[in-house]
């Protein structure tokens, strides 16, 4: 099958898909003509849809992306800046949460828009965990309690510096605070070894986490289950993510008993302009 194919009639030569491809491999020296693959390109495609994306005509089709599949842009649908000015900077992360189960379809609603932000070569490196099981979650909370502890014990500096005390002293006292007895815990993992996957699989979970609250829904990252699970090989087991496989961000999820009614200052921006 054809990398991709253009329509004759609906294609106006404007070489818009050679110009936004980010890899080349559009061919559209013959002006006359409607656009080709170079040689070698299906190699060397990274499957992002920019060419068909940015067609304005909705002449291109690429072979493995049938145009069905890909949504139209609506305009009546943009934010405007203060929608989105709003959006960013009026998420909080939430530690208090409601004694209620998130159904499992609108935690996949927020995991597939985590396939929408950007990766090193479109590569799209994260693989999707999500305890969804209130008991399992409470288990791993445990698990990280347990990890705090020792790391109390071997390193009491550096754990206090971290406030793992308070987390540990709160457990013994009955309360969780690993994941604030939020229900469920979503966590992007990929190889270990792969290049793109620190940074693809963070940026997965911002755009989770901006999905979320755009849904009513409050999250958290869970830095203490993060760093265990990274560290601690109990709950490395417990996790039974595939080989080679590590976790690269957690969040906690649930709906929010409370809102919030303003937005607090933070420091002013450090930039150096050159
Ligand atoms: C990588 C990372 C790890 C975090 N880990 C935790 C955590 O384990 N527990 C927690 O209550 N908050 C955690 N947070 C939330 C931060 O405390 C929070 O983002 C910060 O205080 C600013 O508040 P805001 O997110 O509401 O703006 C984490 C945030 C990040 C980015």
């Amino acid at each position: 099958m054809s990398l991709f194919t253009i329509d004759p009639v609906k294609c106006k030569r404007d070489g818009i898909c050679a110009e936004v491809c980010p890899v080349h491999i559009i061919d559209f020296s013959d002006r006359e003509a409607v656009p080709k693959p170079v040689e070698g390109a299906d190699e060397e495609c990274l499957r992002c849809g920019h060419c068909m994306s940015a067609c304005p005509h909705g002449a291109l089709e690429l072979g493995f992306m049938p145009l069905s599949a890909c949504t139209p842009i609506r305009e009546a649908f943009s934010l405007g800046f203060e929608q989105v000015d709003q959006l960013l900077r009026g998420r909080r992360s939430c530690r208090v949460y409601k004694d209620e189960i998130v159904p499992r379809e609108i935690l996949e609603q927020l995991i597939r828009m985590g396939r929408y932000a950007p990766s090193g070569h479109n590569r799209q490196p994260a693989s999707w965990l999500v305890i969804h099981d209130r008991d399992e979650v409470r288990k791993l909370a445990g698990m990280t309690v347990e990890y705090l502890r020792t790391t109390l014990e071997s390193q009491p500096e550096f754990a206090r510096s971290l406030h793992m005390d308070s987390i540990v002293n709160g457990w013994d006292e009955g309360r969780e605070l690993v994941f604030h007895g939020a229900p469920h815990v979503i966590i992007a993992h990929a190889l270990k070894d792969e290049r793109t996957a620190p940074i693809g699989c963070v940026i997965a979970q911002a755009y989770v986490e901006l999905a979320a609250s755009a849904l009513g829904l409050g999250a958290c990252w869970a830095g203490y289950f993060n760093m265990a699970s990274l560290n601690y090989p109990p709950l490395q087991e417990a996790l039974q993510l595939p080989e080679g496989h590590q976790n690269f961000g957690a969040l906690m999820i649930g709906y929010p008993k409370y809102g919030y009614h303003r937005i607090p200052t933070r420091n002013e921006p450090r930039i150096t302009w050159r």
